[in-house]
């Protein structure tokens, strides 16, 4: 392919005849399809009979990822969307029509993006990553919840892998770079019978959003990777980079089971071994200790009374039991 054939070669010219060549086509459909790509962005130079790739949009096509993609399954087909109201609810439309596990929907900008709890996920146009994924795990329904726990160690380890950028997880899922949210996990399921039928995977990842992009409502709790790296960072070499660590961790899990997540979780966890303060979905709180987290993933949590609960869902608010304020 033509944007293969250039990018391999770096910055040096491909020459026009290697291009039509190998191609097999004429110069003048070189020049068309030169210009195709230059339309969405690339910067391609014409010089002494060839080209030269110089640089690439900052776009999340498939023709971007592609260009970067290792993974077998996950991605691999990629419904790409300029703008949607929430990917979880294209992934999750397509999912009941038959998409594959490791199906993939992205987008540019999300008008209706959504968070946990009923929240809204701050969504600007080509700055983040904006992706859900289907799975379609053989599992019993109650496992379901292992899979953002999965996410959440993907993320931490890309950032890692990739940057040397140390993140925490806020159980269950928030990812934290410097006590701030820099991304999210939405799972959606479908069940049938007590199984797991699909799980849409909503991730959101804040990568180019400057602190004056981000609005009120999330400045003082958010960042992104520009912010905290001091450096704009090209997102779809991000994403491949993403789904690549998705995939290995897909293939943990599923051979050795959710021990070893858990312990790559427990690792890079900052809730459990703190005094938290737990908001339930309804709205009633809890004060205690988080000692650990159980086989599927609940947290546990030591009373004031030494009574042990076990917390299925909630909002973890506070790192300390005596001001009961809020991080
Ligand atoms: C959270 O509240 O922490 C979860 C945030 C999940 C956001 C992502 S962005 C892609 C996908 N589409 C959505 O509407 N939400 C998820």
């Amino acid at each position: 392919m033509l944007l293969e054939m250039l990018a391999e070669a770096g910055r040096s010219v491909v020459a026009g005849e290697a291009l039509s060549g190998k191609l097999g086509i004429a110069p003048p459909e070189v020049f068309r399809r030169v210009g195709g790509l230059r339309r969405r962005g690339y910067r391609i130079d014409a010089v002494k009979g060839g080209y030269r790739l110089v640089d690439v949009p900052d776009l999340v096509g498939p023709l971007e990822i592609g260009t970067f993609l290792t993974t077998r399954e996950m991605g691999r087909t990629l419904h790409y969307r300029e703008s949607v109201p929430s990917t979880n609810d294209v992934a999750f439309r397509l999912a009941r029509e038959g998409a594959f596990h490791g199906d993939m929907v992205v987008a540019e900008h999300q008008t209706l993006g959504r968070g946990r709890r009923g929240r809204r996920w701050v969504s600007p146009r080509g700055r983040n990553l904006y992706f859900s994924l289907v799975l379609r795990p053989d599992l019993p329904a109650a496992r379901a919840p292992e899979l953002t726990f999965l996410a959440a160690v993907a993320l931490a380890h890309t950032l890692e892998e990739a940057f040397g950028l140390e993140s925490k997880i806020k159980w269950p899922n928030d990812l934290r770079v410097a006590k701030k949210k820099v991304a999210g996990v939405l799972p959606e399921l479908f069940t049938y019978e007590d199984r797991v039928g699909f799980v849409v995977l909503g991730i959101g990842l804040n990568v180019n959003m400057t602190k004056a992009e981000m609005p009120e409502e999330i400045a003082t709790e958010a960042t992104s990777l520009a912010v905290e790296l001091g450096q704009v960072v090209s997102r779809p070499l991000l994403l491949a980079a993403v789904l690549s660590s998705l995939e290995s961790w897909y293939e943990v899990w599923s051979t050795e089971g959710f021990e070893a997540l858990r312990d790559a979780w427990l690792e890079r966890n900052e809730t459990v071994g703190s005094r938290v303060r737990i908001v339930a979905p309804a709205g009633s709180e809890l004060l205690g200790e988080a000692i650990g987290v159980d086989d599927g993933g609940v947290l546990l949590l030591r009373l004031a009374d030494g009574s042990i609960e076990r917390v299925h869902s909630g909002e973890v608010m506070s790192a300390s039991l005596d001001d009961g304020s809020s991080s």
